[in-house]
């Protein structure tokens, strides 16, 4: 028995002599062996053909023979074999040394002298034939290995090219990101600058006055101290409010918007008792969301839709909302200054402000608050104004 087992017999053997007895002969010593797979041929000449078609294991090849002799037979066959292992045995007369060499030097494996003692000859072939099997599947192993190795290869390049994307957006980001503090920082000490000097301009004129000993002027220059000191705090409440609110966390609810639009409305109406101001709120308005930070985001709304429709006899401010579903954006309409949506990149950054504040009072703090809650909320908001055409906002609260 072979190491390799039972496998050795499934190889394909072709038996090529021009003598019929010499191939009768071998394929029944290889028969009765247990080979499964012989073919015999007396013609040289076809040898080429069945080769090509089967890919024999293992040709046996006599050397004399009219046509075709068994060097032509072998030049024939190693030009169309795909590796350079020849696996051919010749059949030799015995004693005929130089033809079993010459053979050799033209790729034989080996050889078998005739007349042949059948334990030899199936020692040969056997031994030739699990040379080859094992030579196949070491190959076969090496390009299973070479596979892997392409696969892993591969793996990694692509974990390394989503590894650079990511950094690259990482990068990205994070430019934007100081893009914005750097423009923030800018508004946030200019806008705090501006409150700052003119409280140590007033108090250089009020000292003024002090040591002059005359005083006409002191009152207006303090009462003018103690606003920019108000709006200073003003400016600072607002600003930690902010920054509070990335932190705080989202207590979501069935909230009913309308009720608190109707609230917020009636707080309004108190507050400007001189203000003739028609508010329609559209009933039932439910969402899922945190009440207190929409509380601050209609206050906001409305706040501005009631600030900026101030110089309009017929204010009408609504709230309602328009779709359906994930598509549903409420809405908060005024019909007042308006605003030129040419800044709308801006409008949702602090301290942005496209109203003199001699106008319209602000810090500009509101929509910046506005839009952080409603984006951690998941949902959007737009804008959409033209000057004195009165100014709609929208925004969507993702369904829960
Ligand atoms: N309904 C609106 N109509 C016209 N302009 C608006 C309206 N809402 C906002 N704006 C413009 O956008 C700017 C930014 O609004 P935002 O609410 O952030 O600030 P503000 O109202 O000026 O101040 P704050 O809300 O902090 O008191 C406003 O200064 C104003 O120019
Ligand atoms: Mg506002």
């Amino acid at each position: 028995m072979s190491v390799l087992g039972d496998l050795i017999y499934d190889s394909r053997i072709l038996v090529v002599d021009d003598n019929p007895a010499n191939v009768a002969l071998l394929e029944a010593i290889l028969d009765s062996a247990g080979y499964r797979d012989v073919q015999g041929l007396t013609d040289p000449r076809g040898v080429l053909g069945r080769f090509v078609e089967r890919e024999h294991d293992l040709v046996l090849l006599d050397i004399q023979m009219p046509h075709l002799d068994g060097f032509a037979v072998m030049r024939q066959l190693s030009a169309v074999h795909r590796d350079d292992y020849l696996p051919v045995i010749v059949l030799t007369a015995f004693g005929d040394l130089d033809t079993r060499l010459r053979a050799l030097e033209a790729g034989a494996r080996d050889f078998i002298t005739k007349p042949f003692d059948t334990r030899e000859v199936l020692r040969r072939i056997e031994n030739m034939l699990e040379a080859r099997l094992l030579l196949r599947e070491k190959r076969a192993q090496a390009s299973v290995l070479e596979e892997l190795v392409a696969e892993r290869t591969r793996q990694l390049r692509e974990l390394n090219q989503t590894l650079e994307e990511r950094v690259r957006q990482r990068t990205a980001e994070l430019e934007h990101l100081n893009r914005e503090l750097e423009s923030f920082s800018y508004t946030v000490s200019h806008d705090l600058r501006a409150p700052l000097r003119a409280i140590n301009g007033f108090a250089a004129l009020l000292r003024d006055e002090l040591q002059a000993g005359s005083i006409p002027n002191s009152q207006e220059y303090l009462q003018r101290i103690l606003s920019a000191g108000e709006r200073m705090r003003q400016l600072i409440d607002d600003l930690l409010m902010l920054a509070q609110l990335d932190r705080k966390a989202i207590q979501r609810k069935p909230v009913d918007l309308s009720a608190i639009a109707r609230e917020v409305g009636a707080a309004l109406a108190a507050a400007h008792p001189q203000r003739s101001l028609r508010l329609a709120v559209e009933p039932d308005l439910k969402a899922h969301c945190d009440p207190q930070l929409m509380r601050i985001v209609l206050e906001n709304l409305l706040g501005n839709a009631w600030k900026y429709s101030s110089g309009r006899e017929d204010a009408v401010v609504e709230f309602g909302a328009e779709g359906l579903g994930a598509e549903r954006a409420f809405y908060v309409r005024d019909n007042g200054a308006g605003f030129d949506l040419a800044y709308a990149s801006k409008l949702f950054q602090p301290f942005q402000r496209f109203h003199s504040a001699k106008a319209y009072e602000g810090t500009g703090v509101g929509l910046a608050t506005v839009h952080t809650i409603i984006v951690r909320h998941g949902g959007r908001i737009w804008a959409e104004s033209a000057p004195d055409k009165g100014t709609t906002m929208r925004f969507s609260l993702p369904e829960p």
